[in-house]
């Protein structure tokens, strides 16, 4: 039986007694994924998990990506898993200290957006550095009938140099990542394959929308990031280690506060599952 307890008027829940690193049974699974659909975004705490336990445990829930959009950042050894760390590397400050600066769905600018995420704290920030969600489902459904019909019929076109700081990582590595993800438009109305439910699929890292100029989209943009991360829409995470964060990235966003010292260790470990084949090029 597995137990949870809500978090935010929006979304969230916590569940309150399983360990990730016993064998869970097709009927927790089942548990697990009802609260998750339900609540969009579940924290599992207190966890003394090693990497191949969070690769075992996230494969209870679909296919693990190997993380090949963003090469770079992935665990040595563990393809399953992207490092994100302020821990310099080669001497050289961390090409992930910055990663999720602004309110996204992860791997939006691949065409295999990722159906959800499972984001484990080794090391927490001493102080700040949490992460807020926000309910894209609630921020669909609250839009007015006339904008679920604008909104219907766009197709958003997401490009990976808009995550932010971008463009302080590695020059090589940027060009390599351009590359291998250039932008690609993905319907602005996300249906969720399980619930059925529809859900906004707009974000920070959209440029404009296919077939409108950046001057036409950039106001419906930035009305649809106003609507959607407005505060009774958002559940914000406060980190402690051994917190396990899964979240479901076709009815949410998020984005990872930049409110910390980031010459102390602030250090997670992150299992995506990868979504359907979506988009085309643009
Ligand atoms: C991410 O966007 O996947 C990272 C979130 C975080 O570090 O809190």
């Amino acid at each position: 039986m597995v137990n949870c307890e809500r978090l935010s008027y929006a979304l969230g829940a916590a569940i309150t007694d399983i360990d990730i690193r016993g064998l869970i049974n097709g009927d927790d699974v089942k548990s697990v994924q009802e609260i998750w659909h339900e609540n969009h975004v579940v924290i599992i705490r207190g966890q003394s998990a090693k990497p191949q336990d969070i690769i075992n445990f996230a494969e209870n829930f679909g296919v693990l990506d190997n993380h090949e959009a963003t090469p770079f950042y992935r665990m040595e050894g563990y393809p399953q898993l992207l490092e994100i760390t302020t821990k310099p590397f080669n001497g050289r400050p961390s090409e992930t200290r910055n990663v999720g600066r602004n309110w996204h769905s992860d791997y939006s600018y691949t065409d295999r957006p990722a159906a959800a995420s499972m984001l484990f704290c080794v090391n927490p920030a001493p102080l700040g550095g949490d992460t807020m969600f926000c309910n894209m489902v609630k921020a669909y459904e609250t839009l007015s009938d006339h904008m679920q019909k604008i909104v219907n019929d766009l197709y958003s076109v997401y490009d990976i140099s808009l995550t932010e700081g971008f463009y302080e990582r590695d020059p090589s590595e940027v060009a390599t990542t351009k590359q291998l993800n250039p932008p690609i438009a993905h319907p602005a109305v996300r249906v969720h394959p399980s619930s059925g439910k529809r859900a906004l699929y707009v974000s920070e890292r959209v440029s404009h929308f296919h077939g409108m100029s950046q001057e036409e989209s950039r106001p419906i943009i930035d009305f649809l990031c106003l609507h959607a991360t407005k505060h009774e829409n958002i559940y914000r995470h406060v980190w402690k280690a051994g917190d396990l964060v899964c979240w479901d990235n076709r009815t949410t966003m998020h984005v990872a506060l930049k409110d910390f010292d980031q010459t102390k260790a602030r250090h997670m470990l992150r299992a995506t599952l990868i979504g359907e084949k979506s988009g085309f090029l643009v």
